[in-house]
């Protein structure tokens, strides 16, 4: 396949420049100015901007169906009494509609990859596969309630029937958080992680009452993050907590919608930066953001940050977080359009009132509210001109609806 004509933004920190990309076998074979062999396949993109693929590192997206069920309430309320009460309804039918209508939703947001934490994560992951994005799966890891070796062994038999898959479907391990593990479960995952080369995700201290109740050294102590952790939130850390976070293999899943709409407050994220953390962007679930859009997510937490000083989150800073730093945080390889890597792109499209003037284009990706025309995992389009090429979409409209009907137990 060869892309002609379309800008090419090689890496966060270049500037757009007209090149021409062949894709072979899911990688960038050559990038050129003008490629003249022939191909079977060839895209015309004038007037399209090409970017790194962007990255989710947070989502727990069969929470699709939960979109608008729960809102205006406190983290306690909507967790515990809303959400937690809904989610014994789900099965692995729902789980696999909801699912796909996450995926498509993400790829029609440029995302080409994402990090997920859920129940029936066969589900998500045969939807993944199916659906052609590269996915980072984990089951929810929680065992205060008595049922943390069942749950990590769903994990395991995950491991053994997806990891690796078509080198897009990866496993890593999902204890929830400090509060629903215990001290003694992190030490048996940390283990594991360390075993297997597995990474591991958490989410660590979004609420004020964790920094009240948990210490994080003695949380790092169980050796979760020896191998590595991708740490989800971490809106309540003092200086001293980051220090300790920069001293671990840590990387951070910055969800600022999440934090902000829960009344959970504002990660310390100019801090993070400042001792050199890998902050790269998370939606969270649908039923707490409610949009899965990193680039909604990169523009918000750039504008939170210049309220005092506009000189902060300069543009090629969000860029590496929403690609460079996405790939590092999944332990993928990628984030830049390079000879060699996976041909992982995100395609704008640049006939659009929001991208003029055009000679400023890289800055309108963060600045502006660019529009995504495609999207390509390993070489294939998940996402193109509107349309969704490996999946039936009206089918997938119709189950998640009947689906969302059985789950509210609403009749017709
Ligand atoms: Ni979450």
């Amino acid at each position: 396949m060869i892309i002609k004509g379309a800008y090419i933004l090689k890496n966060y920190s270049s500037e757009p420049q007209k090149l021409d990309i062949k894709i072979s076998k899911g990688k960038i074979v050559k990038i050129n100015e003008n490629i003249s062999e022939n191909d079977d396949e060839i895209y015309y993109f004038n007037n399209k901007l090409i970017t790194p693929g962007l990255v989710n590192t947070h989502a727990h997206v069969a929470m699709s169906i939960f979109r608008g069920v729960a809102e205006d309430l406190s983290f306690n309320e909507w967790l515990f009494k809303k959400i937690e009460p809904l989610e014994s309804r789900l099965n692995k039918d729902i789980v696999y509609w909801a699912t796909l209508l996450s995926l498509m939703e993400m790829a029609s947001n440029g995302i080409v990859a994402f990090c997920d934490m859920y129940m029936f994560e066969n589900s998500v992951a045969k939807a993944a596969s199916e659906f052609g994005i590269k996915a980072v799966l984990t089951r929810g890891l929680v065992d205060v309630d008595g049922k943390g070796k069942e749950r990590l062994k769903e994990n395991l038999d995950l491991i053994e029937n997806w990891h690796g898959y078509q080198d897009r479907i990866y496993i890593g391990l999902g204890p929830h958080a400090p509060y629903s593990c215990s001290s003694n479960y992190l030490k048996e995952i940390a283990n594991l992680s360390k075993n297997s080369d597995l990474i591991i995700t958490m989410h660590l201290f979004e609420n004020f009452w964790e920094k009240e109740k948990y210490n994080l050294k003695e949380i790092l102590d169980t050796g979760i993050a020896d191998n590595h952790l991708l740490a989800v939130h971490c809106v309540h850390l003092d200086n001293n907590d980051l220090k300790l976070l920069s001293e671990h293999n840590i990387f951070v899943s910055h969800n600022p919608s999440s934090n902000l709409k829960l009344g959970n407050g504002i990660a310390p994220v100019l801090k993070m930066l400042n001792y050199n953390i890998p902050v790269s962007f998370g939606t969270d679930g649908p039923a707490s953001n409610n949009s899965q859009n990193v680039l909604f997510e990169a523009r918000l937490s750039t504008l939170l940050n210049k309220k005092d000083k506009p000189q902060n989150m300069k543009i090629d800073e969000v860029l590496k977080m929403l690609t460079f730093n996405g790939y590092k945080a999944l332990k993928l390889d990628g984030g830049e359009i390079k000879e060699g890597k996976s041909a992982d792109l995100t395609v704008f499209d640049l006939n659009n009132p929001s991208f003029f003037p055009q000679q400023n284009m890289k800055k309108h990706l963060i600045h502006s509210t660019p529009k995504v025309y495609a999207t390509m995992v390993n070489g294939e389009f998940i996402y193109l001109d509107g349309k969704f090429p490996t999946i039936d979409s009206e089918e997938v409209y119709k189950q998640f609806t009947n689906s969302y009907k059985k789950v509210l137990g609403i009749e017709n």
